[in-house]
Order: C-alpha cells, then sequence, then structure tokens
C-alpha cells in the first residue's frame, strides 16, 4: 500500500453520517433534513456549508471531539496514512456551546490516542470562516495566537469564497504569520484565477486550499510553480462539487505538468462519498500517476507540512 499524507480536511466534514447519527441520538435531535439512508443531503455549495453547519453541532463536548479526532484518524491510518492535519474551527465549536479550548483540549485528546494506537501523526490548523466577515476570521487568528497548543500548528480560511476580498483579511493572517503559524488559505475553488492571486499578493501562504482554478490563467500558474506554493488539490470534491464536469476536466495533470507543487486530499469525505484512499486512485485512474508518482505527492505534503523538522524527518524516513 502507497503511504499516504493528507494536508487539507475539516474535523466536522470528516463526521461519517453513522456517528453524526449516534451522536443525534445521545443528544436527541432529529437529522433527517441532512441525513438520509445514511448520506448527508445536500445540493450545492450552500447547502452542503448548511448540512455541514448542522452535523456539527452534534459535537458538544471535549469527548465527543476526542470521539471525532479519533474515529477520523483510525479511518485514514487504516488507509495507509502516515500523516494527517485537520482545519478546526472555534466558531463551530462556540455554536455548539464548546469554549475555544475544551474544543482543541478534546481534538488533541483524540489525535493523541490515534498516536499511540494506529501510529498516525496529526496536527491541526485553526480556521476562520470567510462568510463571517474579516472581524470574526481576525478573532479566531486573535485568539489562536494568544493561546497556542503545540498540535496547533498552521493557520487558514475555509468557507464562501465568493464572499470579501483578500485583502480585507492580510491583518488576521499577519496575526497568525506572527505568531509563527503555517498559513494556507482557500482560493481558486468556487472562485477564478483572480482569488489565488489576491490571496497570493496579500495573505502569502505557503499552501493553498485547492488553488484549482488557477488553470484559468498561465502566467499565475507559472507564479505557482516559481515560488514553489503548494496546492492542496481535493478532485473528489471539486467534481462533488461541480467545479470542474468530470476528472477529465480537472487541471491535476496540467499543474503537475507545469511544476507546480501537488498534492491530494479529501476535504470532506463523507459529504463528497470521498476519502483519502479514494483521492489516491483517482489520481492513479484518471490522472495517471504509478506508485512512485503518488509516494512522491505524499512526500510534496510531508514537506509542505506546518510540522517541526524532527517530525518531518521521521515521516520522511518512513517513506524509506
Ligand atoms: N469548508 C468545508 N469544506 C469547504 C470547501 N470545500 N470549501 C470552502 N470551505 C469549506
Ligand atoms: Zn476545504
Amino acid at each position: 500500500m502507497v503511504l499516504k499524507a493528507e494536508i487539507h480536511c475539516h474535523i466536522e466534514g470528516a463526521a461519517s453520517p453513522a456517528l453524526v447519527e449516534e451522536q443525534a441520538r445521545k443528544y436527541g435531535v432529529d437529522i433527517s433534513a441532512i441525513i438520509r439512508d445514511g448520506s448527508y443531503v445536500w445540493s450545492d455549495f450552500t447547502t452542503f456549508l448548511r448540512a455541514y453547519d448542522v452535523a456539527s453541532m452534534l459535537f458538544r463536548c471535549e469527548e465527543d471531539y476526542a470521539l471525532l479526532a479519533e474515529t477520523y484518524l483510525a479511518d485514514l491510518a487504516g488507509q495507509g496514512a502516515i500523516y494527517s492535519e485537520v482545519f478546526i474551527s472555534t466558531d463551530h465549536a462556540v455554536n455548539a456551546g464548546l469554549t475555544p479550548h475544551a474544543y482543541i483540549t478534546g481534538l488533541a485528546e483524540g489525535i493523541r490516542r490515534a498516536r499511540e494506537k494506529y501510529g498516525i501523526e496529526g496536527r491541526m490548523i485553526a480556521t476562520g470562516l470567510r462568510h463571517e466577515g474579516p472581524e470574526a476570521v481576525e478573532r479566531a487568528a486573535r485568539y489562536i495566537a494568544a493561546n497556542p497548543h503545540p498540535l496547533v500548528t498552521g493557520f487558514g480560511m475555509a468557507g464562501d469564497e465568493r464572499m470579501h476580498a483578500p485583502e480585507d483579511f492580510a491583518r488576521a493572517f499577519d496575526i497568525a504569520r506572527d505568531a509563527g503559524l503555517g498559513i494556507t488559505v482557500h482560493a481558486g475553488e468556487l472562485v477564478g484565477a483572480e482569488s489565488v492571486r489576491g490571496a497570493l499578493d496579500h495573505l502569502r501562504p505557503s499552501r493553498i486550499g485547492h488553488g484549482v482554478r488557477a488553470i484559468e490563467d498561465a502566467a499565475l500558474v507559472r507564479r505557482l510553480a516559481d515560488e514553489g506554493v503548494v496546492l492542496e488539490v481535493c478532485p473528489g470534491s471539486n467534481i462533488a462539487l461541480s467545479v470542474f464536469p468530470s476528472y477529465g476536466d480537472h487541471p491535476f495533470p496540467a499543474l503537475r505538468d507545469a511544476g507546480v507543487k501537488v498534492t491530494l486530499s479529501s476535504d470532506d469525505p463523507p459529504f463528497f462519498h470521498t476519502s483519502l484512499a479514494a483521492e489516491y486512485e483517482i489520481a492513479r485512474t484518471h490522472f495517471g500517476l504509478d506508485d512512485d508518482a503518488l509516494l512522491a505527492v505524499t512526500r510534496t505534503a510531508l514537506e509542505a507540512a506546518f510540522v517541526d523538522e524532527e517530525t518531518r524527518r521521521e515521516l520522511l524516513a518512513r517513506l524509506g
């Protein structure tokens, strides 16, 4: 089995329908509006985000989040993953009635258990939600800068890319960068190349979440390659959300051929009927990557990981 690493997965979006149904029973909540016949129900990005938010409200205490992280990482380890970075959202925690501290402590406990039981290393990337606006994203950055945790090693922004301009978030990203956090931002998923260019210019990330619509601008693709910016590509998510009509239209091969550093991740796997292993299989089947090329993708992800150098060396050594 090809060893894998994942650097783009939202922890709330990793909750399986079965686990969410279990949580719904625990709290006596009717979730038939978002889960039917064991699958999440949504039709476009807006309704996807809504279902995701409703599911997240069923994780209400430290142990719920420990269970979610451990369950996801156990599954990922079974798929051959040795490293995982998950996006976390203190806004979702607060909406569900948890303190950010309890949220992060619970997730860290789940990561610790998974490392002990399954040998998978994990880190967290704190995120702000773009559609909540610049003040909310700045608040998320300030919280994590003032409350550092050894397993929270990055800062990013998710949410609806169609809202607000990248420069509106410059201060939030400066706060996170000054706190020593790795920087990534969702761009070039729902909006085209100008969104990626704006993110690079104003937020100065080393990685871009998705970034795939950079393909619309050849000069931007050259810039990504020249500057060594790493793309967290999630092909299954892109097809599920109709960013591209089919795998044959997906720019992963063209970006890779142009020298852009590309990685593979699952984004919100049960929402998009995917998994990290499925993404590697998509790359094999549709993009022509063999075992060596897939292992090189894992190496790129580990080289771009927001992790201390000693851990990075240990992880890279496991690739042989
Ligand atoms: N939050 C969870 N999944 C997301 C995605 N694919 N794009 C933006 N924000 C998200
Ligand atoms: Zn994402």
